[in-house]
């Protein structure tokens, strides 16, 4: 990567009839504008288009999606990733399902099951963010009441509504989080891990939205980005968000964090989720917990930043929360170069879970949940 942070903008690829490099309207290359995601481009028969997180920070190319199968890899390469962006991509997926089915002389019943089964493929693509399967469900839910007798083409119909709904609720919910968290996020230095912007998200981002709502507001400060090994998160996807901004961000290996933590330099760790139980124990990407002790240790407070839609009432202990293990080359061969012996072998879970006794506070889009409780939870969140 180039040290100056002078990243290459938009380099050209071959011409594969999957991928584009037009990011058409709402492309950000102008430096200060946030990049996006993923997004839907014209009506029910259209297509999904996905920012391949992966050639990050090398270059912008768009994947497109017109059948589950391109989304279900996309999510588990990790080419669209963070939990609210996978559970956007999952409910746009339903509509690619319902469009499987067109032109294929397939009845009413014939094409809901096909889309109930890809909607299974779509919410386990990953196992961790809960996200997926909430956004997915949702779509099952607007399925389960329409007609038995409703088309193939009037079931897609209505999943890009329901699609684009939970979209556009995306944007608002990451605004309301920025906001919140804005005004609560002490003065001074920040301390980050992975990537929580504009890629993880339908709109500004979870944590990485507190960080750049509180700059926007004129707030100065230095993010400092974990490199969130093995796939650095941190280092090729908050950075690139943040040098986009114009916000002074550096980046420091994860191991690296007690130390900075130490010189008293940071006044506040934040983070994102991808599953909070009910008791505030909150699963985010591997690391966080190590952090979360850190901070306590070092008297730093220490912010989740999360939707309504990463919480998981219905289990109450982080110690059932599914933990995505991911392949052993990401640690042994991180981006394709050896780093270990032929033979050894690797431990590579992807994510870990953070005690809510931890937990200064969860910024939702609801308000701040303070000191985290199983009553302020509730409370907070309204069930
Ligand atoms: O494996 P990833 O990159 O999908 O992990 C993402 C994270 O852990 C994020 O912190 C989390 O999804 C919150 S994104 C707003």
């Amino acid at each position: 990567m180039n040290q100056k942070g002078d990243i290459p903008r938009f380099q050209a690829k071959e011409n594969s009839p999957a991928r584009t490099n037009s990011g058409g309207e709402g492309d950000s290359r102008n430096r200060g504008m946030s990049p996006f995601s993923l997004r839907w481009v014209g009506d029910a028969a259209g297509q999904l288009e996905i920012l391949d997180q992966t050639r990050l920070p090398g270059g912008l190319e768009w994947i497109v999606c017109r059948d589950v199968d391109t989304v279900v890899e996309a999510i588990k390469a990790l080419r669209v990733r963070g939990a609210p962006a996978i559970g956007i991509a999952g409910a746009y997926g339903m509509v690619l399902a319902a469009g499987e089915t067109a032109g294929h002389g397939l009845g009413p019943e014939a094409a809901r099951a096909h889309v109930l089964a890809r909607a299974e493929e779509l919410a386990t693509a990953r196992p961790t963010a809960v996200n997926l399967r909430w956004a997915v469900e949702r779509a099952v839910a607007v399925i389960a009441d329409l007609p038995a007798d409703t088309t193939a083409v009037a079931l897609a119909d209505a999943l890009l509504v329901e699609a684009r709904a939970i979209h556009a609720e995306d944007r608002r919910l990451c605004e309301a989080i920025g906001r919140h968290g804005a005004a609560i996020l002490p003065a001074g230095d920040i301390l980050t891990h992975c990537n929580t912007g504009a890629l993880a998200t339908g709109g500004a981002g979870t944590a990485l939205a507190v960080i750049t709502t509180a700059w926007d507001a004129g707030r100065r400060f230095t993010v400092f980005a974990d490199e969130t090994r093995p796939l650095l998160q941190g280092s090729r996807l908050t950075a690139w968000e943040l040098v986009q901004r114009g916000i002074p961000v550096t980046v420091l290996v994860d191991a690296a964090a007690g130390h900075l933590l130490a010189t008293g330099r940071i006044a506040a760790v934040i983070v994102g989720a991808d599953r909070i139980t009910a008791c505030g124990d909150a699963a985010n990407k591997i690391g966080t917990y190590g952090l979360a002790v850190l901070a306590e240790a070092h008297g730093v407070p220490f912010f989740v930043a999360a939707p309504s839609s990463t919480f998981d009432l219905a289990i109450d202990s982080g110690k059932e929360i599914p933990i995505e293990e991911r392949a052993a080359e990401e640690v042994l061969a991180p981006l394709g170069v050896p780093a270990a012996p032929e033979g050894a072998n690797a431990f590579n879970p992807a994510f870990d879970v953070t005690p809510a006794r931890l937990i200064r506070g969860i910024i939702t889009e609801k308000g701040v949940i303070s000191p985290v409780s199983r009553e302020a939870i509730r409370e907070v969140l309204g069930g």
